[in-house]
């Protein structure tokens, strides 16, 4: 009888199109440290490649600030190291169930792998953490979030190096000691995919010829796969009894559709490059099938005496094969696209997938950072959901970066209502087992590359002040609102 009501009452809410969010889902927010924290040197914090790529390369950067301005803003960014208290009264003024942050890999082993570690910088994120803890919500921590030292970066070679998993290990296990009594909720890494890709190969391969584009990108992939993986072990086997926690990875994971009916491939074999690339060897223990033969192909066409895509050993495939607890997914693009055959020398990873992509003009919002469209988002995480075993999942993070900087943001309440509502349909059309959400970002920041050119931030920070106030735009009060009533 009960179920029958339940039956009905959803029957009911679904003819108007509308669910409500589940009780048991956790609705969070998320920044990371480069973005909103500032205080770059201090407290005995170290360069990471993004203080260097900022104060040395602003001609990569898209900003309309001038050089002097650029540097000077993305060393104080937020000011989050000395505002902390305000992130954390802004997160309870939300009501938010947990907040996800990420650590700054330098304030802890501030320059080289194997430095001291720095008391100052464990000092910091035990502040933050026991401050949230106090007013209920619960920590969530990115270990790595775009930004290592510079040191290893660029002189070790970083993710290219087979060091980097001894590094990324000790990191972690520092990180477990110190924190892992009051954090439960672990993500190694913020999307490989992006790492690799775009700063590796797009950034450092495009700068510096002797870093081989084609050929780094996938070192990145295979050792920063490896660090993950090695992580993940350590946790079970050192902190898991103890602590009991959670160790995940977050994979970017844009959507893409076949243009026309002779894309099908095409736009799987995108999916398996970009999303599967990561993914794959965590969940399956190896590469997509496809990822494998394309790039041997292409690689004996250049004259590459072997694939440009080092196989995993068995040993290494038992290593990572489910090392995850938790599938965390970042949705950021929806395209089309169709087959596009490039075998030129010198490869790329990009040109590796064989595709162009493109948008239909009809979904172009021209005030978004992205083009995102909330079905390809459905459709994204039901592809994870059907291709990656069912796995439990979190969306981290939903997000509208605007062109127009405004406390007035109806275009982002209405965007975050459309992602909330397809994670309704995910779950109780689709069946998805989703159990986190949350909003990219708590705070407008320093958006890496793009500086301050979009603003993404419920609360609205103003850079021009010394003391970076925070104010809260019309999509708090709608979030807030939703984390309440559980309607979106
Ligand atoms: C690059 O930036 C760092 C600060 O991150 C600075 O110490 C260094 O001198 C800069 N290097 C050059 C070549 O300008
Ligand atoms: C969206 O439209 C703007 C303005 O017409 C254009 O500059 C931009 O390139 C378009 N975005 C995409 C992804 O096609």
């Amino acid at each position: 009888m009960l179920q029958l009501a339940i039956i009905g009452l959803s029957l009911i809410s679904s003819c108007f199109g509308h669910y409500e969010l589940p009780a048991d889902l956790k609705l969070g927010a998320v920044t990371a440290a480069f973005p909103i924290e500032g205080g770059w040197n201090e407290g005995g914090k170290g360069e990471s490649s993004w203080d260097f790529i900022v104060h040395n390369y602003t001609d990569f950067l898209v900003s309309d600030l001038p050089p002097e301005e650029l540097i000077a803003q993305a060393k104080v960014a937020a000011d989050s190291y000395h505002n902390w208290r305000e992130d954390i009264r802004v997160a309870k003024e939300l009501g938010l169930d947990y907040y996800k942050f990420s650590i700054a890999t330098t304030r802890i082993i501030p320059r080289g792998p194997y430095n001291p570690v720095n008391q100052e910088g464990i000092d910091y994120y035990n502040n933050l953490i026991d401050g949230l803890l106090a007013v209920g919500i619960t920590p969530v921590v990115t270990m790595y979030y775009y930004d290592g030292s510079q040191a290893a970066s660029f002189f070790y070679g970083g993710f290219s190096n087979p060091l980097c998993v001894d590094a990324m290990v000790r990191y972690a296990d520092v990180l477990f000691a110190a924190f892992g009594d009051r954090v439960k909720i672990w993500d190694t890494f913020q999307d490989g995919y992006k790492e690799c890709k775009e700063i590796y190969g797009e950034f450092i391969g495009n700068e510096y010829e002797y870093f081989p584009r084609g050929e780094y990108e996938y070192l990145c992939g295979r050792y920063l796969i490896l660090s993950h993986a090695s992580i993940y072990r350590l946790y079970q086997d050192k902190y898991k009894a103890e602590q009991n926690g959670l160790v995940s990875m977050t994979f970017g994971l844009d959507w893409y559709e076949p243009a026309d009916e002779g894309a099908q491939e095409a736009a799987l074999r995108a999916m398996d490059f970009t999303f599967g690339w990561f993914a794959s060897p965590i969940i399956n223990g190896d590469y997509p099938q496809r990822m494998i033969d394309t790039i041997a192909e292409l690689s004996e066409i250049q004259n590459f005496p072997q694939s440009r895509l080092p196989p995993f050993t068995e040993e290494e495939k038992v290593l990572i094969k489910g090392a995850l607890d938790l599938m965390v997914l970042v949705h950021r693009n929806t395209y089309l696209v169709v087959d596009h055959f490039d075998d030129s020398f010198p490869p790329t990873a990009q040109k590796d997938v064989q595709i162009t992509r493109f948008i239909d003009q009809e979904w172009n919002d021209t005030n978004s950072f992205y083009t995102t469209t909330p079905w390809g988002f459905r459709e994204a995480v039901k592809y994870v959901w059907d291709n990656y075993g069912q796995p439990e999942i979190a969306i981290s993070h939903a997000t509208y970066g605007a062109y127009e900087d405004s406390l007035n943001d109806d275009f982002r309440i209405h965007r975050l209502q459309q992602f909330l509502q397809e994670v309704t349909r995910l779950i109780h059309e689709d069946g998805v087992n989703i159990k986190y959400f949350s909003m990219w970002s708590l705070i407008d920041s320093f958006f890496f590359q793009y500086a301050y050119t979009a603003k993404f931030g419920l609360y609205h920070v103003d850079f021009n002040n010394p003391a970076r106030p925070r104010t809260p735009k019309q999509s708090a009060s709608y979030y807030r609102t939703v984390i309440e009533t559980r309607i979106p």
